[in-house]
């Protein structure tokens, strides 16, 4: 299978969710249908060029299964984010490169299930799309949905909720929690942190004991406090799944072997000869580990290798080692099982040993 690459998009629509929120829906050509099928959960990187520099993002889609024409993405503006407040002036009739849909954090539609979803902010978005297509594509299945603001204002999304509370009157629960305005009901204020989910459990308000999947997406604080609290709860690790796109100082890594594919280290000291195999193709770049990853040894070669989030966190860049070694400097997102079969990302790898092959081809 290929790498993924880039296709060129129009918009469709843009919506207005809340003062510094977009909904932006991309028409998807009939040719391109196969390229954006996706699962609930996944995500779009967009590329732009903002200020005279290329940028990448990437962002959660919104859109139920049954959208085969559209895909939609929330975008909520952040505090000095150049990409976030360029996409809030972007309008029907643009064009935009957009990667087909990736990630991990997704739902396989079918049987029956009773989901817990925890969302704070725009986190919604990935958890907006499994609700609708689990809502729709499992007619006996629920799910309960915790949604975390600050106010009413800053809810994203509300239509849709409303819209799927009153049309699956008995499948859906929606609680909203704000930390900045008050609700008549004393647990819903504050903050969704693991003391407010074990209130809200003990409650019964939500069960994460026999809720047969738990995902959880907002800030990493937010993330790391949720999965705590359902771990404590006695939930099992596999039943919570839970995606970063940006760690916050501090966060935990998984593992990163020193050395992956057993090679000894050698020669890479002074630059190391990387072939990359990418599209069928093989092209030979020069990377000196002491300045640079594959990755940005190959931007400065001009080769241009499939990456989104350049933090090891995505897995767009991944890549597997056909011959020698390579340390990476973080992984927040292969698996043991992908580092045992010879995967690394590109955009934290530096080469060990004085050859390199990389395969963006192998899946
Ligand atoms: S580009 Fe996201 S992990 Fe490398």
């Amino acid at each position: 299978m290929a790498a993924p690459r880039f296709h060129t998009l129009e918009i469709a629509a843009v919506r207005n969710e809340t003062p510094d929120a977009v909904a932006i829906s991309f028409a998807i050509p009939e040719d391109s249908r196969d390229a954006f099928a996706f699962l609930p959960g996944q995500y779009l990187t967009l590329r732009a060029e903002v200020g005279g520099e290329d940028m990448r993002r990437s962002y959660s889609i919104c859109s139920a299964l049954s959208e085969q024409d559209r895909r939609t993405v929330g975008v909520k503006r952040i505090a000095g984010g150049r990409f976030s407040s360029f996409a809030q002036t972007l309008k029907p009739g643009d064009r935009i490169e957009v990667m087909p849909p990736q990630g991990r954090f997704t739902a396989e539609i079918g049987g029956h299930h009773d989901y817990l979803l925890l969302a704070a902010g725009s986190g919604i978005t990935p958890c907006l799309s499994i609700a609708k297509s689990v809502l729709a594509g499992e007619p006996d299945s629920t799910v309960t949905l915790l949604y975390a603001n600050r106010n009413s204002a800053s809810v994203m999304f509300r239509d849709d909720l409303n819209d799927l509370k009153d049309r699956y009157t008995t499948r859906v629960t929606l609680t909203h929690v704000m930390d900045e305005e008050t609700q008549d009901v004393e647990i819903m204020n504050g903050r969704l942190d693991a003391e407010k989910l074990e209130r809200l459990a003990g409650l019964g308000v939500i069960d994460p004991k026999s809720a047969d999947a738990i995902y959880i997406c907002g800030p990493e604080p937010m993330i790391r406090s949720a999965s705590a609290a359902m771990a404590a709860l006695g939930v099992d690790a596999e039943r919570i799944r839970f995606e970063l796109f940006t760690p916050a100082p501090g966060a935990a890594p998984k593992p990163a072997p020193a050395r992956t594919n057993g090679a000894t280290v050698n020669g890479a000291k002074h630059g190391s000869s990387v072939e990359i195999i990418l599209d069928g193709a093989r092209r030979m770049i020069e990377v000196d580990p002491g300045q640079d990853t594959v990755l940005t040894a190959a931007q400065k070669a001009g080769l241009d290798l499939p990456y989104s989030c350049a933090g090891g966190m995505c897995c767009t860049c991944r890549c597997r080692i056909v011959e020698g070694a390579a340390t990476m400097d973080e992984n927040f997102s292969l698996e043991p099982w992908e580092i045992e079969a010879g995967f690394t990302l590109s955009c934290q790898a530096r080469p060990d040993t004085g050859k390199l092959v990389l395969d963006f081809d192998a899946q």
